[in-house]
């Protein structure tokens, strides 16, 4: 067993040090004591640039931010020298040492200082619209916190770790500029150690600006990420110092190579002696377990004030290969690596977290893991926690992630930013493929104030970074340089920086994983997919308005291309990274219904949209005007048997970009809503990724008022079975047997009458499964269900409690939308956030009041402290509900 005896996800519940006892690196979570303070128009006449909404004078940052880029750029003559000069900031206070901040907010980290809300809900010309989730993102916040060093400390170098601030970091300590970065998703590190004395009294001061017009979803706003302090020797493995890659990889074994960068603080040269030793990783500790290798120890002679490093090999007998997992985690492996100065004295110890597998990319075969064919069964997601905003936590994340292995899915694309460190923890240990994407846009803007502003001088440092900091993941297959670039448009001129940005993922993660962007217009005999090691489509692949129920829309249309892209690159892997864009809304359903199997939604009559309601049927066959029915994606895949799979757009829904209605604040997108709630995509999806579950999922509910009685109610199956009767209420409707391209069973004539809906499906002739849906009764009562019932109490964990209106036998009214209050009756707890998963509802995500929306809500709650905590539910005219939780 190790010596070390801490993880990273133990820190975080716990929000203690992490530290080996036998050498001098510690990382402590600086999590709590904060002071915040937000400005909707800036109070400090600074700004990290000039900008097209800034409009008076400011002192520009943008020179004493620039050299914290430095480790990241290659060629030494492009690094920012720091300026000799300091700039004016005699108009902030804020920065001082002595200014007096006991009246800013006190608060603790993850925060999203946006997420509370109001909404903004102007129809036209909100502050902020609909597209970037109508919170309050914009404006300028500081925050600012006192640090301690030791005596014990000095001499040892102290870095600020920042997963991400959003955006435009810029920090001081004790008054001094330390640096910063503007891209809001990049995890950076700053060196406090000049700047601070021995003591209690050092001043941390933040600044953060976000511009409007900044992005296509919602941004978040804050310090949503972990901040960490770290104490090391001054000679020590560098930010993200580690690199192991596996090949030769076999059952039998594997050759490991590990790279270790040495960092010298100091001003004389430091002799080095390496080693490196290899566990099991023990999924149920989360810390090491049986001893495996061993690296050969390396010895270095490192200068002055000059990195430097070693590099080993190991060949490791019977590995434990990494794959992806449905039921039961992954294998993985941990790294202990130990640096000592030339007297033998312990100075560093470094863990790494690692997987071995091996990753074959084959334009005919798609992707092999280990030699094994894995079909790409993927969802895109946003870096939101619905209600929770963009503040990360863990168990929201892993949430997120048990809801989509259930659904069957294998493989995450992070559109379209650098995710929280601790969700590619959670990607290697759960078994998902991932494909990691840095950027939305380069040169061409998207938005006013988006990346585009920043590109020219932060490319080469934020892509370096991101490959930097997750190259050890073995869940990532792919690094993607960006989505839907305006670059595509622009021929050689956008190929070259795709070029550019190629070269740097080999020279990053050199013979290993390959480089892509997601192309909605690029065609096969276009520079832009030339220049890209994998092709990954947005859509095109399935066709874009190729089919009569597109005809009259305008816009680009393309057939499916997968076979044009595959004739003219065939030696590329090809894939969906963006498929369907389904819209949505759980529980709605609305008549008359499309005799089309894939159709883009619109307001009018059998369109699925319902323009006042701001809903989207739930029939699950209207699409954005790009998009494409499931069922016609999974036809044109099932004909070009090459692709790899794809990315469905999207998992779960997200703040921000309403489409198709702009008045309301989250995507209708999901195959799951906000809330966590699963529409009923989930089980079109689901019967396809796991044929071997009995689905049998009926829609529509079944309940509906005098206003449908005698209506044609169309009743559709999802299920893997190919044949399937339906009865109402016993009368059969028709046995029918699925067609070669279709992916559901449809009774479209079915006319409404109250009572029982059954489905009894085959397989093969025989009975294989049967479901059925009732009319409900009157809602009577509330009923309350929490995800786990014991949590970690004085942590960041939460439960998340599913509320639903019960009728007299307990059946759930699938159109319930009674006022419900929630409260903390007892115990500890303390209620962070509320949601029914209705992307038009303009309450604000910390109200204890909410309706239910089509039977169901959501309430997430935490506890300070070990107890027990009751939550009740209570709605006028119903039997009030409680749940109790335990918190240890
Ligand atoms: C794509 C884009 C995604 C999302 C999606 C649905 O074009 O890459 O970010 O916007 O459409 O609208």
């Amino acid at each position: 067993m190790a010596s070390f005896h801490w993880t990273l996800t133990q820190a975080l519940a716990t929000g203690t040090t992490s530290k080996d006892l036998n050498s001098p690196r510690e990382r402590i979570n600086i999590y709590d004591g904060w002071r915040f303070q937000r400005w909707a128009e800036s109070p400090d006449k600074l700004a990290y640039d000039k900008r097209s909404d800034i409009t008076d004078e400011r002192q520009l940052l943008k020179p004493w931010v620039l050299p914290s880029m430095n480790d990241f750029v290659l060629d030494p003559t492009r690094r920012h020298p720091i300026p000799t000069t300091s700039p004016d900031l005699s108009s902030v206070p804020f920065i001082q040492k002595n200014f007096d901040d006991s009246a800013w907010e006190h608060l603790s980290l993850p925060h999203d200082w946006a997420i509370k809300g109001p909404f903004y809900t102007e129809e036209v010309g909100p502050v902020v619209g609909g597209g970037m989730g109508r919170l309050p993102v914009q404006g300028v916040a500081w925050y600012r916190r006192k640090l301690t060093l030791d005596a014990a400390d000095k001499g040892k170098s102290i870095f600020l770790d920042i997963d991400g601030a959003m955006s435009h970091a810029v920090v001081w300590v004790n008054g001094h500029l330390v640096g910063g970065w503007p891209y809001g998703y990049t995890s950076f590190r700053l060196d406090l150690t000049p700047y601070l004395e021995v003591g209690e009294g050092n001043q941390l001061a933040i600044r953060l600006d976000n511009p409007v017009a900044s992005s296509r979803w919602y941004p978040g706003a804050g310090i949503y990420r972990n901040v960490w302090i770290t104490k090391a020797d001054p000679v020590h493995v560098a930010q993200w110092g580690t690199f192991i890659t596996s090949r030769e990889v076999s059952q039998t074994s594997a050759m490991l190579d590990l790279q270790v960068r040495l960092e010298n603080k100091v001003n004389d040269t430091r002799e080095l002696k390496v080693t490196t030793t290899v566990y099991e990783f023990d999924p149920s500790t989360e810390t090491a377990g049986k001893k495996v290798a061993t690296f050969p120890p390396a010895a270095v002679k490192i200068q002055a004030s000059q990195t430097d490093s070693i590099n080993s090999s190991v060949k490791l007998p019977s590995p434990r290969l990494w794959e992806p997992r449905q039921n039961q985690d992954a294998s993985l492996y941990i790294a202990v690596t130990q640096v000592y100065s030339n007297n033998d004295n312990l100075i560093d110890t470094y863990t790494t977290r690692f997987g071995i597998r091996s990753v074959t990319y084959s334009g005919d075969n798609g992707l092999l893991v280990n030699g094994k064919h894995v079909r790409i069964q993927g969802v895109n997601q946003h870096h939101d926690l619905g209600s929770l905003g963009t503040a990360f936590n863990l168990r929201a994340a892993e949430r997120q992630l048990e809801t989509l292995r259930e659904l069957g899915a294998n493989a995450i694309r992070m559109s379209h930013n650098p995710p929280a460190p601790e969700l590619l923890d959670l990607t290697d240990r759960m078994g998902f493929l991932v494909i990691n994407e840095a950027f939305d846009c380069w040169e061409v803007q998207k938005n006013p104030n988006d990346y585009h502003l920043l590109f020219p001088d932060w490319h080469e440092a934020d892509l370096r970074s991101l490959l930097r900091r997750d190259r050890n993941h073995p869940s990532i297959i792919a690094w993607s340089i960006g989505n839907e670039v305006g670059e595509q448009y622009t021929d050689v001129a956008g190929a070259a920086i795709a070029q550019r940005l190629t070269d740097i993922v080999h020279q990053e993660d050199p013979n290993g994983r390959p480089s892509t962007a997601s192309m909605n217009y690029a065609k096969p005999d276009m520079p832009f997919p030339a220049a890209l090691d994998i092709l990954n489509l947005n859509y095109q692949g399935e066709g874009i308005r190729d089919t009569p129920a597109y005809a009259g829309l305008e816009g680009i249309k393309t057939p499916p291309l997968y076979p044009a892209f595959h004739a003219a690159l065939p030696e590329k892997l090809l894939l969906a990274s963006e498929s369907a864009a389904s819209l949505s809304t759980r529980g709605a359903y609305l008549f008359p219904v499309t005799n089309e199997s894939s159709a883009p939604q619109t307001n009018l009559v059998g369109g699925g949209g319902d323009p006042l309601l701001r809903q989207v049927s739930a029939y699950e066959l209207y699409t954005a005007p790009f998009g494409a029915s499931p069922d016609k994606v999974f036809s044109v895949q099932d004909n070009n048997s090459f692709v790899a799979g794809e990315f469905v757009w999207s998992g779960w829904d997200y703040l921000g970009e309403p489409t198709p209605y702009y008045t309301a604040r989250s995507s209708y997108f999901g195959i799951i809503d906000l809330a966590g709630f699963k529409k009923d995509r989930f089980w079109l999806y689901q019967a396809r990724w796991r044929p071997d579950l009995k689905v049998v999922h009926i829609l529509p509910h079944w309940s509906w008022g005098a206003e449908r009685f005698g209506k044609v109610t169309p009743v559709h199956v999802f299920t893997a079975a190919e044949e399937g009767e339906l009865f109402v209420n016993g009368r059969s409707q028709g046995r029918r047997k699925r067609g070669g391209s279709e992916y559901r069973l449809r009774w479209d004539e079915v006319i409404y009458e109250p009572g029982e809906v059954r489905a009894v499906t085959y397989k093969g002739g025989k009975e294989w499964a049967r479901s059925e849906v009732r009319t409900v009764g009157e809602a009577k009562r509330l009923g309350l269900r929490a995800d786990r019932e014991i949590i970690n109490g004085g942590a960041k964990d939460l439960a998340f409690v599913t509320l639903e209106v019960l009728d007299g036998r307990g059946q759930v009214v699938p159109t319930a939308d009674h006022l419900v209050t929630f409260e903390v009756v007892s115990g500890p707890g303390e209620i962070v956030a509320t949601d029914n998963g209705d992307p038009y509802s303009m309450v604000s995500f910390s109200s204890k009041e909410r309706k239910a929306f089509n039977g169901l809500g959501l309430v997430a709650v935490k506890a300070s402290r070990p107890g027990r905590v009751v939550v009740k539910a209570s709605a006028r005219g119903l039997v009030a509900a409680s749940v109790t939780i335990m918190a240890r």
